[in-house]
């Protein structure tokens, strides 16, 4: 049966959005976890409610919206093409539910190339949202980008951020469990250190080679490379020491790295 009153999560069948699912139920506190197709939601069958629909659907949305009092948000790709239409979109429907808290997942890369990156657009128009409060994550790289390929366009010396999803999906949690959260508000989360591929291959155990990059990658990373980016400065206020050690750099290799 439907319970009311749901915490919505998009993206529960992805990566970052199955681990918040986790620790919501985990806490017995409800959840409405959103797929395209539910038979991807199957480890959370009797557990959650199952909702079965696309982010660009807006009856889907309002409709699952009408039961929620919380949302985690992972836009999909496809929204990201349009930022401010697809957040504009989202505050109309936000603004006919009752949901009283969004955490949305952001982006510690503020601009690439010398343009606003897509997460960073969205979270600029999703706060002109009013009486909802809002915690914009600006998260580093996940870990699980070296399920990608750990050869990558990347100069083997960039540094970037790189942070556990299991971290952020702690946060998350927290944050839609508790809902102290007021207004707008902005956390950075850029896990312990900065690492280069270099220096990632070598705690993987294998040799880094830079790949060429490809008509698709190019725009992606040539900016890193070329250092036409601007990431959320590191502070001792955003490092964020592992509280558990699945958190960790060690744990992700260990069980989750799936070297192709
Ligand atoms: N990777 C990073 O370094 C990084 C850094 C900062 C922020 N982020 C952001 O973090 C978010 C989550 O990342 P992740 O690793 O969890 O991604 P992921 O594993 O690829 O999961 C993506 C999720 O989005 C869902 N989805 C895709 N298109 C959809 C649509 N049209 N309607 C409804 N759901 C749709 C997928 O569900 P189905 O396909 O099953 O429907 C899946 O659950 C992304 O938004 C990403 O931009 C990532």
């Amino acid at each position: 049966m439907l319970k009311e009153n749901y915490t919505l999560l998009l993206g529960a069948s992805g990566n970052l959005g199955g681990k918040v699912a986790h620790e919501f139920i985990t806490r017995g506190i409800p959840v409405g976890l959103v797929a395209r197709d539910t038979s991807r939601l199957r480890a959370f069958e009797g557990s959650a409610n199952l909702l079965e629909g696309d982010f660009h659907d807006d009856g889907f949305l309002r409709d699952s919206l009408s039961r929620a009092t919380g949302l985690f948000c992972t836009v999909p790709d496809t929204a990201l093409a349009a930022p401010e239409a697809s957040a504009a979109r989202l505050i109309k429907l936000l603004q006919d539910s009752p949901v009283s808290h969004v955490v949305n997942i952001s982006n510690a890369t503020l601009k690439r190339g010398g343009n606003y990156t897509s997460l960073i657009r969205f979270e600029q128009e999703l706060s002109k949202v009013s009486g909802i409060a809002v915690k914009h994550l600006r998260c580093a790289n996940f870990f699980e980008n070296l399920n990608w390929g750990i050869n990558t366009p990347y100069l083997p010396h960039v540094k970037l951020p790189y942070i556990s999803s299991y971290e952020i999906a702690h946060v998350a949690a927290v944050y839609l469990q508790h809902r102290s959260f007021e207004g707008v508000t902005v956390d950075e989360l850029l896990g312990e250190r900065d690492y280069s591929m270099a220096e990632l291959a070598e705690r993987v155990g294998v040799p880094y080679s830079q790949l060429p990059y490809s008509q698709e990658n190019i725009h992606f990373y040539r900016p890193f490379n070329e250092g036409e980016y601007e990431l959320v400065p590191r502070t001792e206020q955003n490092t964020t020491v592992p509280a558990n050690p699945r958190f960790t750099l060690d744990y992700f290799i260990r069980h989750e790295l799936r070297l192709v």
